[in-house]
């Protein structure tokens, strides 16, 4: 193939690029839908435990945000809470109670407390209070109220550090000591991580945390943003996003906005945490794709967003530069 490939002219070679550049670009993009058609709900997995604890999570959100508004409507929603009640009773009929159902119970439980002389609420109350008693007593008391405050003056006191001074010291790090990285760290890293926003509160993430260096190396390989700090590197977290979570054909892109968002949020955490990271472009074919599939058994339904390559700080560490553009590049007043 090698000889083949070194007997064909340059000008043929690009050529035959050109011819197979819009082959290669649909087929891509072939591929990405027909992962979104399999994986999400749009088509099928309705019952699957993510697709209704999207569901769920969709319902109870708009419980939670209604009540979060300075003047919320006098027993607002009645349909939706109706929705959310028999997609929870499904949910307990299939699978066990868990996070999914006490985070709905505590929406739930806000809204009813909120709305108790709602005479037409009565019969959705009574299914509410049926589906509670399903609950363990530990389950039932778990629940807290969905609506929080803050106050300025203690909103003031968090700002009282310098957020310009730890934001910008978060770079990019290629070079890390070898010091190994405590899995307490990375998870603590993840929930901090997980305080990112995301559609309706579904938190799709997925992140695939690998360990063993011969792993990271077969990984660092196919990826090729690594090149001269691979070998360092002490835990590579592979992020993804359950495509299960979406079930609408609008929601095809949300997975990369979702998954962004949640990638900075990791950044910025594992700096928070005095480690050392940096991200590698998932800007692959769809074959390598396959292949980092193949090595750490990812799941058909998570779409790769990223890799993040983590290590331990020396005691100075370079970085690039990488300057930003000046913001009027950014910004436009209309
Ligand atoms: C999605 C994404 C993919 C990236 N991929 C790579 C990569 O493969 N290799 C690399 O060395 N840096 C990579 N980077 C790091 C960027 O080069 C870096 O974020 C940018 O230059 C800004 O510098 P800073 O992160 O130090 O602020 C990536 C950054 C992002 C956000």
């Amino acid at each position: 193939m090698k000889l083949i490939k070194a007997l064909i002219p340059k000008f043929v070679k690009g050529w035959i690029f050109k011819a197979m550049k819009p082959w290669v670009y649909f087929g891509v993009y072939f591929r990405d839908a027909r992962r979104y058609a399999r994986y999400s709900s749009v088509f099928s997995n309705r019952e699957k435990r993510e697709n209704l604890r999207s569901l769920i999570a969709i319902d109870y959100h708009r419980i939670e945000k209604g009540l979060a508004l300075a003047n919320p409507r006098f027993a607002f929603g009645k349909a939706v809470v109706e929705n959310l009640i028999s997609l929870m009773d499904r949910y307990l009929t299939l699978y066990e109670a868990d996070w999914t159902i006490l985070d709905a119970i505590a929406s739930l439980q806000s809204y009813f407390d909120r709305f108790s002389t709602a005479e037409i609420l009565e019969k959705p109350r009574k299914r509410f209070d049926l589906l509670k008693s399903q609950l363990s007593p530990e389950q039932q008391e778990r629940s807290q109220d969905a609506i929080g405050t803050f106050c300025l003056e203690g909103h003031r006191k968090t700002l009282d550090f310098n957020f310009s001074d730890f934001y910008c010291s978060r770079h990019s790090v290629r070079e890390f000591s070898e010091d190994p990285v405590s899995i307490e760290l990375i998870e603590e890293s993840i929930v901090l991580a997980m305080r990112a926003p995301s559609v309706c509160n579904r938190q799709p993430w997925k992140v695939y945390c690998v360990s063993e260096a011969e792993t990271i190396q077969q990984l660092c390989q196919i990826q090729g943003g690594s090149r001269g700090f691979a070998t360092e590197i002490n835990k590579l977290l592979v992020v993804g996003v359950d495509l299960s979570e979406f079930y609408l054909v609008g929601e095809r892109n949300e997975c990369w906005v979702d998954g962004g968002i949640f990638l900075q949020s990791l950044l910025i955490s594992l700096h928070a945490k005095g480690l050392g990271a940096c991200p590698l472009n998932w800007c692959v074919s769809t074959s390598v794709d396959e292949q980092a599939r193949k090595i750490i058994s990812i799941k058909g339904g998570h779409a790769l967003i990223a890799l993040v390559a983590v290590g331990g700080l020396k005691d100075t560490t370079k970085f690039a530069r990488s300057e930003r553009r000046p913001v009027e590049d950014v910004l436009t007043h209309v």
